[in-house]
């Protein structure tokens, strides 16, 4: 395996600072050999935002540029370090918003150059799934690395997507969304019911109150591919609320975000349990913002045929954790990148 053969991971101690200004939060982190976290900063943009219903990319950008001196300052005296005790700077290069992807790059490269120092531009979704190698300083204790074959569901804002990795690095694409992702589906049905953004923590805490059976929305299971759709169910969700509205009723908000919500993580919990029986991973590994989801958690932690991987909650958002793992295991591959490599704001991962 890699990273046994490598020397750093026998004996020397490698310590990565982490970037990550993707969307709409500005982060920073110091990961030991990509499994320790030594610090971990975030300054969220989230109240900046929740005003126009999403976010607002030029501001975003903007408010990247206010905090991200800071943050970074922050992660390095929180892990009681300073940049002559880093040994490379990982920094999300894509996919994401462009002007927002732009600030964390140039400081990024600012920093390499001026310490003459490695960088390495990671991808946002390979950050999301090396968030599994992370070890939470919890009562999980010392968690073992997931064992490859893997199968990947990544479900964030902006992707939804099944990977099969054979090894560290590798990745085959079987599926992904065919219109929204599954965050957007939660952000936009979320708008629908009148519920603050982020929709899909404001969808879950709704649905607390409610009956997941309320309402059957359509699941678009897609058989023989391994394919996900979320915009009809989004669409009838659209068209219950209209009806309720005409009637003059009031929405029954919590029985419809609870019903929304179960017809995802069916759906979601579904498909991938199929094609862990069709591929037969040793680990399940579930990431991105839509795995805070409780609902999903518990229906993947149920389910007692595989070893699941779910990161802590802490982890399951942007942060630069990820990044740095990654950046990590992409520094072990013997990555170095120029320091005139541009941001892909539509990079895939395959
Ligand atoms: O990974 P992430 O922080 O950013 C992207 O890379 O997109 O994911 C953000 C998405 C948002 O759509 C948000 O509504 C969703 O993750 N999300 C959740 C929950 N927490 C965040 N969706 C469902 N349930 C949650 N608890
Ligand atoms: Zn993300």
């Amino acid at each position: 395996m890699m990273e046994n053969k490598n020397k750093f991971e026998n004996g020397r101690l490698l310590r990565i600072l982490g970037i990550e200004t993707s969307c709409d939060e500005t982060a920073a982190a110091v990961v030991e050999n990509g499994r320790h976290i030594l610090s971990s900063e975030i300054a969220s943009q989230i109240e900046i935002h929740a005003r126009y219903g999403g976010v607002f990319p030029e501001v975003a950008s903007r408010q990247h540029v206010r905090t991200i001196y800071t943050v970074i300052d922050d992660a390095l005296s929180q892990a009681h370090l300073s940049l002559d005790n880093i040994d490379a700077i990982a920094v999300t290069r894509g996919p994401g918003l462009a002007g927002s992807l732009v600030v964390g790059m140039n400081v990024a490269k600012g920093l390499a150059l001026a310490r003459n120092i490695p960088l390495i531009g990671v991808n946002h979704l390979e950050g999301h799934i090396y968030s599994a190698w992370v070890k939470p300083d919890d009562a999980e204790g010392e968690k073992p690395d997931p064992q490859f074959p893997i199968l990947a569901l990544l479900v964030s804002g902006g992707h939804t997507e099944l990977y099969l990795m054979k090894d560290h690095l590798q990745y085959e694409r079987l599926g992904g969304t065919l219109d929204d992702a599954a965050g957007e589906a939660f952000d936009k049905v979320a708008r629908l019911l009148g519920l603050s953004y982020p929709g899909g923590p404001s969808i879950q805490e709704a649905a607390m109150e409610g009956k997941p059976k309320a309402f059957q929305f359509p699941r678009a299971y897609l058989e023989g591919t391994w394919n996900f759709s979320f915009s009809g169910m989004k669409t009838a969700v659209l068209r219950v609320v209209r009806g309720i509205e005409k009637s003059g009723r009031s929405l029954p908000v919590a029985d419809l975000a609870a019903s929304f919500q179960a017809a995802v993580v069916d759906v979601l919990a579904g498909k991938t349990l199929l094609a862990a029986r069709e591929f037969n991973p040793k680990v399940i590994l579930v990431a991105g913002g839509v795995s805070a989801n409780q609902a999903l958690r518990q229906t993947f932690m149920d389910q007692t045929d595989y070893v699941v991987h779910i990161p802590p909650l802490s982890l399951c958002t942007d942060n630069g954790v990820m990044i740095a793992t990654a950046g990590y295991f992409r520094f072990l591959n013997g990555q170095r990148d120029d320091l005139q490599i541009d941001v892909l704001p539509t990079w895939t991962l395959v």
